[in-house]
């Protein structure tokens, strides 16, 4: 299995607040559905709740479509139908051996907390950068260390109507 993670970052590797993201940025959302489709993403509890809001503005969560959606929890009551749930990075670790083939890329999506948990055992970043910063926010990523990290791909994606801010999507790989 080869251990990615995808993630969108501001200047001061801002990503998100009040358990969403810190903007709308659509060239981003389709770049991250074309990059994980078919793919199995792995997030955290928090993550998955902010990914989808019920009538009243209350997370409610969903599923990934066209993937295969796996949860961090520590919650050992929570349900999410059609994810597999995990209680720790152990557990997440033997069923990823124990299911996935040698050469097939997954997907760690967040947010803050698992990014953190899972970086070290990453191989390859996928990291939008967002050239914006935002004082409000509360949630970061790790530093992405230049002598750990080597960037072999860069497309930049410049502001229009619907993007507010210069994106970058590049690609990180490790260092030997
Ligand atoms: N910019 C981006 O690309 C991007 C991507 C994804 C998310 N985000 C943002 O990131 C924020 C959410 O991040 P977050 O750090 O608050 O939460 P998170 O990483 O999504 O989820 C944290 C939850 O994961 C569970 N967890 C953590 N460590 C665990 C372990 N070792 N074993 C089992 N479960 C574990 C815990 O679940 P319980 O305590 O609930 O049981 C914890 O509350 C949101 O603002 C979101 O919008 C941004």
């Amino acid at each position: 299995m080869i251990l990615s993670i995808i993630v969108a970052i501001a200047k001061y590797n801002e990503i998100g607040k009040k358990n969403d993201l810190l903007w709308n940025l659509p060239a981003d959302m389709k770049h991250f559905r074309e990059t994980t489709r078919g793919h199995a993403v792995i997030m955290g509890q928090k993550t998955f709740e902010s990914l989808a809001k019920d009538e009243n503005g209350r997370q409610v969560g969903r599923l990934l479509p066209n993937r295969r959606n796996i949860i961090l929890t520590l919650e050992k009551t929570f349900k999410a139908d059609g994810a597999e749930i995990v209680y720790s990075e152990e557990e997440l670790v033997n069923l990823l051996d124990k299911t996935t083939m040698p050469d097939e890329e997954v997907f760690v999506i967040g947010g803050g907390m698992i990014y953190k948990l899972m970086i070290e055992k990453a191989e390859k970043l996928y990291i939008t950068h967002v050239d914006a910063e935002f004082k409000d926010a509360e949630i970061f990523f790790p530093e992405i260390d230049q002598n750990i990290w080597q960037k072999v791909k860069s497309e930049k994606h410049l502001k229009d109507d619907l993007n507010k801010y210069d994106l970058e999507f590049a690609e990180y790989i490790r260092k030997n």
